[in-house]
Parts: structure tokens; C-alpha cells; sequence
């Protein structure tokens, strides 16, 4: 089957028609007996329902690494084969784009980092990697324990007064706080109170949520738009945003210009070491509406996602007291009071191996949330041709791909145009992949082994992506979240209220629980600190 799809890609290079180009070779391809992908059949009723998932993970168990589902006029190709993965996200990146989420997330990100394709996206990728360089990263890591700090001490007080808490808010507005920061310079300061800036960021999330699940698009109506007092109240939730950052934009560009600027590799300004200092810095010539467009997909694309590794830890830690007491023992063997540091970051291995795990747990079903989305999504696309175009697709981290030309996926050759969807819960969840996968076990990699990515574990686990598209904030990410564990378990025990809701988790656009993860948070009566002595400093010690 090799030679007909090489000289149609040739031709189609050449210029010639596509539409020419199928009729040909559909009929030179029917004449030859290649692999057909096998095809699932699947129903807009099903994916209301709330197991729509299952049924996806049981197709994958029984057609195998790659298939094809079909909706009505709509047909995706479901990957679950690590090593097709690979070649999409990686080998052959150069022939698959991000396709429909261009389009779906134009609502919020424009042409920002995560949508964005082709030229765009080479230009804005080289800008914005060498942002993140090593000594952001380590300046980051103290932002990480401010924030933690505060959180901290809103959790003494609920524990003097025996309150419980509602954590997956806290963690969101942690994350909140840190992106602010760490992106644009911007303290939200969520934790500590509700400003317009905040409720208009949690508008347009929950707006986003709520179009993503709705199957016809009201939203788009004409007339209706304008006057229904939600729809208003969210455009005005956009405009306040918008302001805000074009204000943070000319405020640092103000700082900038008055600064003796010395810009090299490593550059950091001490009083503003974010993203935007850097790139504008850097003499980044880009558009307003650009930068604009790529803060908005950092401060979307860091927040929720870091929030709902936290949320799910701690119930994962509520569930399993033993995992929590080897974390504790660990981070008071490390760290003592002392707040964490860029060197204990590969320290803490054990802690970095439970959200390992919990990013292998949970993203998963993340990603299932991501499939109901972009299916909805293309429902709505394909009822609302008419109207306005305005879709929603709210959280980023998704493999959804394109092919823009003919390529062989295994020993199946596959036609430009296909949209794919890489099924990181399939893969992350697989029996052939994974030893009791469903069991959440943070041991299953050694902790003197290296700690798990795309490349040592064979595109079989992809929390952050892979290939040219990885996601640029994995670091960041991780080291937030190790931070925020080691310095929560370290003051307090976490146990799930009593009465709490049950914890499930939604159908809905994110991977929120249901209805909250409500704790009771008590004060640790500390055991001694065994401190690991660092030779030197025990010799400096004695030396005075
Ligand atoms: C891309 C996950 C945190 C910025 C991605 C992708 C994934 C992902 C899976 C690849 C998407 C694809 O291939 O289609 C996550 C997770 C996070 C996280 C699970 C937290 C636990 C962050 C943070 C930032 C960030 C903190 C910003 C500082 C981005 C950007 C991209 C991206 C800009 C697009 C890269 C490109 O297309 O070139 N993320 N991310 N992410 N992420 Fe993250």
C-alpha cells in the first residue's frame, strides 16, 4: 500500500485538487486489500449519559489500539496505542495539527500557545520555552511557599476552630494566586479575598463549563445574547480580564524601559519574574493581541489543571492513611521547618512519586471529560453552522490532532483530514500496559529509578503531552505541586469530614468533584525531627 500513498502525497504537494486526488485513489486503494481501521458505532444519546466513559475503555478492550468511532456524520480515530502515539506526537508530528480546538478554544485563547498551529506556533514556542529557564523556575519555587504559607495559615485558623474545610476551592484559589504571579505579575490574592478580577476569572471558567455541556448553543441566539443578563454579565467578565491584561501589559513595559537592562539566557527581574517580564523583556515583537492571547492559555492551562492534581492527592491520601504517613515521614525527614527549596525537590522522590501516580489516575479521566467535550463540541459546530462561530472547549491539556496528509498508523494507513483523539485513559489505565492499573500505588516506580515522563515509559503515561507540543509549564507544575503537598502534611492531618458528600467525579468540562472536597484539617502533634546532617554544615557548625 506504500507506493499509491507516497505518489498522492507527491501529487497533492504538487498541487493537485484533493478532491481529484480521493476519487483516484479511493479507487486504486479499493482495488488493494490494505488493514481496515476497525470501526465502532456510537450515539449522541450515549455520550449524555453518565457512562459514556466506560464504554469507550471496553471499545478500546475489544478493537484494539487504534478505531474509528462514528457520530452521525462525524467520525473520530480513538488511539490507545502507546506506540502510535508516539509517532503522532512525536515522530511524525510534522504531519498532524491540533485541528478542531483551534476553533473550539477560540473563546478563550485566540491564537495562543496551546491552539495555535504551523507558523504561529514555531515563533510563539521559541519565545515563550526560554522563559521558563532554571532560574525562574528556582524563584518559582519560593512564589510556591508564599502562597502555600497562606494557605497554611487559613487552615490553622479553621483547625483552632475546628471548622471543616472545602478544599478543591482553597486548592483552586492556591493555583490561582500562583499563576497570577507567575504569568503576568498579578497578585489575585484569591485566598485571602473576592475581588471583581477573581469572580470575573470564575465567571468565564464556569461559563465555559456550562456551554461546553450544553447541547444546543443559546448563547450564540441573536438578540438573546444581548440581553440575557448572563450572557451580558460574562462579556463583561471577558472585558474586565481583557483590561486587566492589557493594564499589566503596558505597566510592565513601563518597567522595562526604565530598567538598566542587561537581557541574557538567565535573565530574571527580581521584583517581577514572570513570563511577561521576560518575553517583553527579551524584546519579544509581538502583538498585543497575542500576548494578550498567550497569557490568557498560561493562566487557563496552569490553574485548573494543578488545582485538580492537589484535590485528587488529598482525597487519594484520605483514602490511603499509609501513603500519607510515608509522605510525612519523608517530607520531615527532608525538609524539617524549613520552606522547600530547589535541591529538595529531587530530594522529596517519594512525594513526587504520589503525584506521579495521581497524574496517572486522574488525568486520565480528565481526558475522558475532554472526549464528551469534543464531541459535544463538534455537535454544537455542526448545529450552529448558521450562527456566529463560538465554541467552547475549556481545558487544555487534550491530544486531539488532525492529519494534513496520508500516513501509516501501525499497519493502517490513514487519510489526511481524520481528526484523532489520543486516549490518555486508555492508555494510563490499560491491563496490557500497566500491572493492577486501576490500583492507585506510587511504589510501582522505584523511587531510585528516574522519575516517570513520555520518553522512559514509552508514551504509555503522557500527563504533559509529548514530542515538539509537550506541554512548557511540566516542571513548573510539578514542583507547584510538591511544594503544596510537602508543606500541607507537614503542619496538618487530612481526613474527610464527617457526613462530607460523597466524592465523585463530574461529567462535566473539568475534573472537578461533584459537590467539594470538604476535610476535616487537625494541627500534626510533630514527632522529633530526624534531621538528615549534611556533613558540611555539621562541620561548619562545630567549627564555631
Ligand atoms: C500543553 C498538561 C500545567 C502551559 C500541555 C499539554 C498537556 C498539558 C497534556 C499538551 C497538549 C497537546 O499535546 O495537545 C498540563 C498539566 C498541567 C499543566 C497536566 C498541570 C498539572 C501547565 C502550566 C503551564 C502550562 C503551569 C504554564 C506555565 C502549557 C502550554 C502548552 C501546554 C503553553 C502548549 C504547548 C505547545 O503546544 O507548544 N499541557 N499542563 N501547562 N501547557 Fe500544560
Amino acid at each position: 500500500s506504500g507506493f499509491p500513498s507516497v505518489l498522492r502525497n507527491g501529487l497533492s504537494k504538487l498541487g493537485f485538487p484533493r478532491e481529484i486526488l480521493e476519487l483516484v485513489f479511493n479507487w486504486v486503494d479499493g482495488n488493494e486489500d490494505y488493514l481496515k481501521i476497525p470501526e465502532a458505532k456510537g450515539s449522541i444519546s450515549a455520550i449524555r449519559s453518565e457512562a459514556f466513559f466506560i464504554p469507550l475503555y471496553e471499545l478500546y478492550l475489544t478493537y484494539g489500539g487504534i478505531f474509528r468511532l462514528t457520530f452521525g456524520p462525524k467520525s473520530f480515530l480513538i488511539v490507545s496505542d502507546p506506540s502510535i502515539a508516539k509517532h503522532i506526537l512525536k515522530d511524525n508530528s510534522k504531519a498532524y495539527s491540533k485541528g478542531i480546538l483551534a476553533e473550539i478554544l477560540d473563546f478563550v485563547m485566540g491564537k495562543g500557545l496551546i491552539p495555535a498551529d504551523g507558523e504561529i506556533w514555531r515563533v510563539r514556542r521559541r519565545a515563550i520555552v526560554p522563559a521558563l529557564h532554571q532560574k525562574y523556575v528556582v524563584a518559582m519555587i519560593g512564589l510556591f511557599g508564599q502562597a502555600t504559607d497562606r494557605l497554611c495559615k487559613k487552615l490553622d485558623v479553621a483547625a483552632s476552630d475546628g471548622e471543616d474545610v472545602e478544599m478543591e476551592s482553597l486548592f483552586s484559589r492556591l493555583t490561582l494566586d500562583i499563576i497570577g504571579k507567575a504569568v503576568f505579575n498579578y497578585d489575585f490574592d484569591s485566598l485571602t479575598n473576592d475581588t471583581g478580577i477573581v469572580e470575573a476569572v470564575y465567571t468565564v471558567l464556569r461559563e465555559a463549563e456550562d456551554r461546553s455541556v450544553a447541547p444546543i448553543p443559546i448563547w450564540e441566539i441573536p438578540i438573546w445574547k444581548d440581553i440575557s443578563p448572563r450572557q451580558r454579565k460574562v462579556k463583561e467578565a471577558l472585558k474586565l480580564i481583557n483590561d486587566t491584561l492589557d493594564d499589566l501589559i503596558a505597566i510592565c513595559k513601563r518597567m522595562v524601559d526604565e530598567e538598566e537592562l542587561q537581557f541574557h539566557e538567565e535573565y530574571v527581574n527580581e521584583k517581577d519574574p514572570s513570563i511577561l517580564h521576560f518575553l517583553l523583556a527579551s524584546g519579544d515583537d509581538v502583538s498585543s493581541q497575542q500576548l494578550r492571547d498567550d497569557l490568557m492559555t498560561m493562566l487557563i492551562a496552569g490553574h485548573e489543571t494543578s488545582a485538580a492534581v492537589l484535590t485528587w492527592t488529598f482525597y487519594l491520601l484520605s483514602k490511603e492513611p499509609s501513603v500519607l504517613s510515608k509522605l510525612q515521614y519523608e517530607v520531615d525527614s527532608v525538609l524539617g521547618d524549613r520552606f522547600p527549596t530547589i535541591e529538595d525537590m529531587k530530594k522529596l522522590k517519594y512525594t513526587t512519586r504520589v503525584i506521579n501516580e495521581v497524574r496517572r489516575i486522574i488525568f486520565s479521566n480528565d481526558c475522558f471529560n475532554h472526549m464528551l467535550m469534543f464531541v459535544l463540541a463538534c455537535f454544537q459546530t455542526f448545529c450552529s453552522k448558521f450562527l456566529q462561530s463560538l465554541r467552547v472547549y475549556p481545558q487544555p491539556p487534550v491530544l486531539i490532532r488532525r492529519s494534513l496528509e496520508d500516513d501509516m498508523l501501525g499497519k493502517y494507513p490513514i487519510k489526511r483530514g481524520e481528526d484523532f483523539f489520543i486516549s490518555v485513559w486508555n492508555l494510563h489505565r490499560s491491563p496490557h500496559l500497566w500491572e493492577d492499573s486501576d490500583k492507585f500505588n506510587p511504589e510501582r516506580w522505584p523511587l531510585d529509578g528516574p522519575t516517570p515522563n513520555e520518553t522512559n515509559q514509552n508514551f504509555r503515561y503522557l500527563p504533559f503531552g509529548g514530542g515538539p507540543r509537550k506541554c512548557v509549564g511540566d516542571m513548573f507544575a510539578s514542583f507547584e505541586n510538591v511544594v503544596a503537598i510537602a508543606m500541607l502534611v507537614r503542619r496538618f492531618n487530612f481526613q474527610m469530614a464527617l457526613g462530607a458528600p460523597p466524592v465523585e467525579m463530574t461529567t462535566g468540562a473539568t475534573i472537578h468533584t461533584t459537590q467539594g472536597l470538604k476535610m476535616t484539617v487537625t494541627r500534626r502533634i510533630k514527632p522529633p525531627i530526624m534531621p538528615v546532617f549534611n556533613t558540611e554544615e555539621t562541620t561548619i557548625l562545630l567549627d564555631q
